[in-house]
């Protein structure tokens, strides 16, 4: 029998034999420096499995790409040999932990999950406006006070309250080893300087006014913004920064940079002095300078920052300042940036944001998007598929939400664009539908992959799910 796979490996060669190989058959591993770092080449042959790779992530893949031949073959299984390597380096998944809150072992279902399919970067969403998730011990409050709502009101919903929760450095650490034991890294979420209530919550001398205010408990775009003219708020924040850096190990650290609303900085003195020392003439420049400060600081810590697509605007950072995510903004600024050289994480919205119900991103459009197209392999440094959570009011709902879509996201990742037809890479994914159950993550239907009557899914979504003046400022935020 011949395995269903995903993603796709680069090569398979069906050699002719067969082999009864039962789920624990011994493995030989062998060192083939030459390999690049993730790749491998897995060899079934009358009754026996050699891996060839020169690292433990391309082992680790192989081992994953057995697991699913052993999975779906049964015992018995066609010998192969699978010559295999990503395309890309950055393969990733987000969670949002501020909207809503699971913790972490319902976190490790999801790594453990990403991990059979060769995902291998969990972009941990920890600060927003409803909640500041990730213990900082020099500035406690941020957690004491800024971890805690007083309830929650997403799409006008009263789901009582307080509400609450963070991770501690511990836990973080947890999760980071659990991650590196799947080849995975973790990449914090650090928003600034918008999506940034709770922090002013717990110091309200961050923001402009000074003003205390708490956690929002809605959905929304908010005007409560660090102010980048004031250099104690910019210090608390690479103060924090620095905390980070020590606990989270990998590269990468993201500091947010969409959604940041101009209001305060109008009206703020501390801004405005910033803004004529540096020579700065409008605000999205403003935004541009203090991106581009924070990415230097991350820096000369050895880390790279990564930024969303609205910090391009103020045309000042360069490709060696960041790599962006791209979530929306396909035509302009994005494509320019890589023709300058610069690096994209794919997230595109209508693509990628999997927090949407299945009528408005099916499995199939998910899975027949190309994330390469606008900007060629060239500028497309990682892909990523996102789980923001503010409507997610349960777990089941999360993975629900997230899988099988992730899939699509994985295949592309890692095997390219095209691999397959649609119905190839469906009927995989319901082969493979017992690895996700083993890792306790429930799944819909697959009737509701591709539904029908899309309109309704997408009406009752925004009715269930968005008060009717978040239904315009999102829209207008997204724009
Ligand atoms: C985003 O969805 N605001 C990055
Ligand atoms: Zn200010």
């Amino acid at each position: 029998m011949r395995p269903s796979l995903i993603p796709m490996p680069r090569e398979i060669e069906y050699t002719g034999g067969k082999s009864i190989l039962r789920a624990d058959a011994p493995v030989t591993v062998t060192y083939a420096p030459e390999l690049p770092e993730e790749a491998y080449e897995l060899k079934i042959e009358d009754g026996k499995v050699t891996v060839s790779a020169s690292s433990e992530a391309g082992e680790f893949y192989a081992r994953r790409t057995l697991e699913q031949i052993i999975r779906t073959c049964g015992e018995e299984c066609d010998d192969l040999v699978i010559r295999d390597a990503p395309v890309l380096s950055y393969r990733g998944f987000l969670v949002d932990s501020c909207r809503h809150f699971y913790g972490a072992e319902e976190l490790k279902r999801l790594i453990d999950t990403a991990a059979r399919f060769k995902l291998n970067k969990f972009h941990w969403h920890l600060t927003d406006d409803q909640g500041w998730r990730i213990e900082i011990k020099r500035y406690p409050l941020l957690t004491e006070v800024g971890s805690v709502r007083a309830g929650s009101r997403f799409g006008g919903v009263d789901e009582g309250g307080p509400y609450g929760g963070f991770f501690t450095q511990e836990q973080i650490k947890e999760i980071v080893a659990y991650c590196a034991a799947r080849q995975i890294e973790v990449v914090p979420e650090i928003e600034m300087p918008g999506h940034f209530t709770a922090a002013l919550s717990a110091y309200p001398f961050l923001g402009c006014t000074g003003k205390q205010i708490e956690p929002m408990q809605r959905e929304g775009v908010f005007p409560n913004v660090l102010c980048v003219g004031n250099e104690d708020a910019v210090a608390f924040v690479k103060n924090v920064l620095d905390e980070v850096c020590g606990l989270l190990p990998g590269k990468y650290i993201h500091i947010g940079g969409d959604e940041a609303p101009r209001t305060r900085w109008c009206r703020c003195e501390k801004c405005a002095a910033r803004m004529r020392r540096q020579g700065i003439r409008n605000y999205d420049a403003l935004q541009g300078s203090f991106i581009k400060e924070i990415s230097a600081f991350l820096k000369e810590r050895g880390k790279t920052a990564i930024t969303w697509n609205e910090s391009l605007k103020g045309g000042v950072l360069s490709p060696d300042d960041v790599l962006v995510q791209r979530w929306m903004d396909r035509k302009k600024l994005c494509p320019a940036f890589t023709r300058a050289g610069g690096k994209l994480i794919e997230a595109d919205f209508y693509h990628y944001y999997f927090d949407y119900p299945y009528g408005m991103t099916p499995l199939k459009k998910a899975f027949d998007y190309d994330p390469y197209s606008k900007s060629g392999a060239d500028g497309v440094f990682g892909v990523e598929g996102a789980l923001w959570t503010e409507f997610v009011r349960t777990f089941d709902d999360l993975c629900e939400k997230l899988f099988p879509r992730l899939l699509a996201v994985a295949e592309r990742g890692w095997s390219g664009f095209p691999t397959r037809d649609y119905y190839d890479f469906r009927a995989a994914a319901i082969v493979l539908l017992p690895l996700l159950k083993e890792n306790g993550i429930p799944t819909l239907s697959p009737f509701r992959w591709d539904p029908r009557s899309r309109r309704r899914e997408i009406a009752d979504f925004f009715k269930g799910s968005l008060s009717p003046g978040s239904i315009r400022e999102m829209m207008e935020s997204r724009k």
